[in-house]
């Protein structure tokens, strides 16, 4: 009998985590052909931001968490790299799986490449072309040194294959973040944010904004404030607030403007099942997330990415996507529209369908 493939999976930051779930799911249905561990670089470690993450999407406690909390890029890059290099060295894996884009993916992904370790990214090629977005750059990075590319979406594909890639590393899998939102739909159904929040369906627009290039200079957050300003002139606005977000606002001096704001609703950040409930019953997502783009378009709730570009093309395409950057005029253009009913519906994406996960594990047991 062949023995079991050693397998550890990483998980860092709260955007991870919906995409490790179903992986550790389909890793466990196998568990006579994979031996599996879970790591957690503690990229994130609030209680909000992570560990209700687990609870509520039913993800094992990770066997090894290496506690780096949170620093500069390169700080917190060389903290996770030096910490994991270790448990790399112990734990003499065969194979790496990272997902999405965030310090943790990268910082992961060179220690184990360097120590050869076979790397598998989950979400490979995807592409802003914006090489000012700090996922950018872990995209490239951790795309160029792996072994496995589980691309989501065609534009994946043809990114990879610009850049060189062989084809034989590369699977059109599909992808994972829709697999644990397909498979939480009756625990998001059951979610009682609405009441909690006192709230009536379609009768609000859901925000979260986190992206450095939106909130990490006053000059920007003083064009979102009026932009906000006005859209919650029109309908209420329900803002789950970052953490990262909440502190740029102190740092500039503008929580008070930011208080006086009217007619925003803001909450901690929600869980999982709690955060797409308000979702899936809002008329409108106004955001500059990744994930968030994907999840509506499946949910078909219109989004309005305030960003210049997407990585995630497919959500404009074929989904519920519009990009609309910092611009007012284009914004409340949109607004408008969606207030006024029309709305693009969208279609899902192809590979969309709660399955990615089992094509990946099923492939990797291939190999
Ligand atoms: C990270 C990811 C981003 C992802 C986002 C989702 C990178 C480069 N960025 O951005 O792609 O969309 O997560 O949330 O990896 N903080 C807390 N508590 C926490 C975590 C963070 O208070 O549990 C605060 C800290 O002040 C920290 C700041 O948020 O300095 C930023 O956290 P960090 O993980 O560096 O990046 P994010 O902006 O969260």
């Amino acid at each position: 009998m062949k023995k079991q493939q050693k397998v550890l999976v990483v998980a860092g930051a709260r955007p991870n985590f919906m995409k490790i779930a179903p992986l550790m799911r389909a890793f466990n249905k196998k568990r006579n052909k994979f031996n599996v561990k879970l790591v957690h670089t503690g990229q994130h470690y609030d209680y909000t931001m992570s560990e209700s993450f687990f609870q509520d999407l039913g993800i094992p406690t990770p066997q090894i968490h290496l506690e780096v909390g949170s620093a500069t890029h390169a700080g917190q890059t060389a903290k996770i790299m030096t910490a994991f290099e270790e448990v790399v060295i112990k734990e003499k894996p065969e194979l790496l799986i990272v997902v999405g884009d965030v310090n943790s993916t990268m910082a992961c992904s060179l220690v184990a490449s360097k120590l050869g370790v076979k790397v598998a990214h989950v979400e490979a090629g995807l592409r802003s072309f914006d090489r000012d977005m700090p996922e950018e750059i872990n995209r490239l990075v951790t795309d160029a040194i792996s072994d496995y590319l589980f691309v989501s979406e065609p534009s994946g594909l043809e990114n990879l294959k610009k850049e060189g890639v062989p084809k034989k590393k590369i699977h059109f899998a599909g992808n994972v973040m829709i697999d644990t939102l397909l498979h939480s739909k009756a625990k998001i159904q059951k979610s009682k944010v609405l009441k909690n929040l006192n709230l009536k369906p379609g009768t609000y627009g859901v925000l979260t904004l986190h992206r450095p290039s939106n909130v990490d200079s006053k000059k920007s957050l003083l064009e979102i404030f009026e932009i906000l300003e006005w859209v919650s002139s029109k309908v209420r606005l329900v803002y789950a607030i970052h953490p990262r977000t909440k502190k740029m606002i102190e740092k500039f001096g503008l929580k008070k403007k930011f208080e006086q704001l009217d007619n925003i609703q803001v909450t901690a950040p929600l869980r999982y099942v709690d955060f797409l409930k308000l979702v899936s019953e809002s008329k409108f997502m106004l955001t500059d997330s990744g994930g968030i783009q994907e999840e509506t378009t499946i949910l078909k709730v219109p989004c309005l990415t305030m960003r210049e570009n997407t990585e995630r093309p497919v959500t404009l395409t074929q989904g519920t996507n519009l990009l609309v950057g910092r611009n007012a005029r284009e914004i409340k253009r949109q607004v408008n529209r969606v207030l006024a009913g029309k709305v693009k519906r969208g279609k899902t994406p192809r590979f969309w369908d709660g399955r990615a996960a089992e094509r990946i594990v099923k492939v990797l047991e291939s190999h």
